[in-house]
């Protein structure tokens, strides 16, 4: 089958977060199993851009709100990734430094969509299936099937995953000329509460809507950020398929971003080394338990309790624990959190930042992971700790509850919680703790046989290739 998957981010080209992950490496088992996945994204100004030889495949043109602009479609020639990939060159609104955060990302996103399109639209062939990703992609089911100039695609079945529905990219009615022309008819297929809404359109107007677990789409029919009516009006079309990871580069016996690599057999000495190296870098003390929290800093993550959490845990434990936090996001939360890192100095650190490389060496190093969610679709983070033996401690929610079994339970090997409240987590670390001084030997099988779960996506990939071919059936 010949796959078109079209995302904003795709690993390592362009990765804001878990959404990278997953378009960078679903297409590559794709391939491996015998079927032609490409990816179709964005050319932002990235490393991997000025690295890499570019081929052009195609140069055309379209209108976004009466205005004309030029688009090129270039293609990296040597299947690096393992897969083809497609960036959509517009110059002036996509070739910036960073994915997303710019006050004209409607416009820009939007003749993204319209450029694919219209590529599309100009094969002489056509794909079996188009399978766009979250928001930003969330037109094009619709212009596929009701905008003239792209007639040509309106029977190519199209797949939409959710990977987060609290982002919905909504726009007033008032700019409604920014879409090409169509078939006005239709526009009740994009609004949702008198906007216009990328998000709802998709869950319409596409073939078949997933979402990255099954939990999640449970929980989307109760919560959506106001979209819940229509995810129980189209659920005939939806389903859950849980996310994997890519175990090629998440692998703790070959990661080169680890300075000690380990199997199930060496965890212990391997992980004392990369938690060596950790705590050295950041002025903590290797004899303690390390939790650690890597993610953005949002209220979606609870990222806004946790200075609190941390403190109470250091007080409550009498600093027993070691804490170490990757991520940025919201200025007070990133505020309470380097104030805290002077006032536990020894205790706690911060790197407010995105770091790629830091980011592995801590799911390497660290003992325990915290992901207290309010909301999380799936969440690779989780996933990546497993595969690197270490305890991940997460909210019962979404995909942390398909994946996350507590070690009370039988075969656990996580800590769960249920709820994002500092309470919750303080006691959670209290179990950890337990659990490190006590119960060794018990830490140490949890280790072992987590990294040997499989979590990649040789286990997921073919439930989408069951939905791809229902559609062409
Ligand atoms: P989300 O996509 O909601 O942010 P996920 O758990 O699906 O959450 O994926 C987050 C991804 O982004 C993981 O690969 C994680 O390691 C990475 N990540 C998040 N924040 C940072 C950061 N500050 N530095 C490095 N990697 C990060
Ligand atoms: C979103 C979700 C996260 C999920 C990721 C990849 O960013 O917040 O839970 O893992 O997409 O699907």
């Amino acid at each position: 089958m010949e796959i078109i998957h079209v995302s904003a981010e795709c690993y390592p080209v362009a990765k804001a977060g878990g959404l990278g992950d997953v378009v960078g490496a679903l297409p590559k088992y794709q391939v491996a199993s015998g079927h032609f996945a490409k990816v179709v994204m964005p050319m932002y100004r990235t490393k991997f851009l000025y690295n890499h030889e570019w081929e052009l495949v195609h140069e055309g043109g379209q209108f976004i709100g009466g205005r004309y602009f030029n688009y090129a479609v270039i293609k990296e020639p040597t299947n690096v990734l393992g897969f083809d990939l497609y960036l959509i060159d517009i110059n002036g609104l996509l070739d910036r430094e960073k994915v997303y955060g710019y006050d004209d990302d409607t416009e820009r996103f939007l003749a993204f969509q319209i450029a694919v399109c219209d590529w599309l639209s100009r094969w002489e062939h056509q794909p079996d299936v188009v399978h766009c990703h979250d928001h930003h992609t969330g037109f094009i089911p619709f212009l596929m099937q009701y905008a003239y100039a792209f007639s040509r695609l309106a029977n190519i079945p199209t797949v939409f995953t959710i990977h987060n529905a609290q982002y919905q990219g909504q726009i007033g009615w008032d700019r409604i000329n920014l879409l090409p022309p169509h078939d006005t008819w239709k526009w009740g297929l994009l609004d949702w509460n008198n906007a216009i809404n990328p998000l709802a359109s998709a869950l319409r107007c596409a073939w078949r809507v997933t979402t990255v677990s099954p939990t999640y789409m449970n929980e989307l029919r109760q919560s959506a950020a106001g979209l819940e009516a229509l995810m129980n009006y189209e659920q005939g079309k939806c389903s859950g398929i849980l996310n994997g990871i890519d175990s090629e580069v998440w692998n703790p016996e070959t990661d080169p971003l680890l300075v000690k690599n380990y199997s199930t057999e060496t965890v212990k000495e391997g992980k004392r080394r990369n938690k060596e190296e950790l705590c050295s870098r950041f002025g903590l003390d290797p004899e303690k338990p390390l939790f650690v929290f890597i993610g953005r800093l949002v209220g979606e993550k609870a990222a806004d309790i946790l200075p609190e959490a941390i403190r109470q845990s250091i007080y409550e434990h009498n600093g027993m624990a070691s804490f170490l936090i990757l991520g940025s996001g919201e200025t007070a939360v990133e505020n309470s959190l380097e104030t805290l890192k002077y006032q536990f100095a020894g205790y706690m650190n911060t790197f407010i930042g995105y770091n790629e490389a830091l980011s592995h060496l801590m799911y390497a190093g660290a003992d325990f992971l915290l992901m207290p969610s309010r909301v999380e679709p799936c969440g690779l983070n989780q996933l990546y700790a497993l595969r690197y033996g270490t305890v991940p401690m997460v909210r019962n929610t979404g995909g942390l509850h398909d994946t996350v079994r507590d070690f009370g339970d039988w075969q656990g090997y996580g800590i769960r919680f249920n709820n994002a409240e500092v309470s919750d987590i303080v006691y959670s670390v209290g179990r950890a703790l337990g659990l490190y001084h006590a119960q060794p030997d018990l830490l140490q099988w949890m280790r072992s046989y987590m990294m040997r779960l499989d979590f990649s996506w040789d286990a997921s990939a073919g439930a989408y290739t069951s939905l791809y071919q229902q559609l062409r059936g």
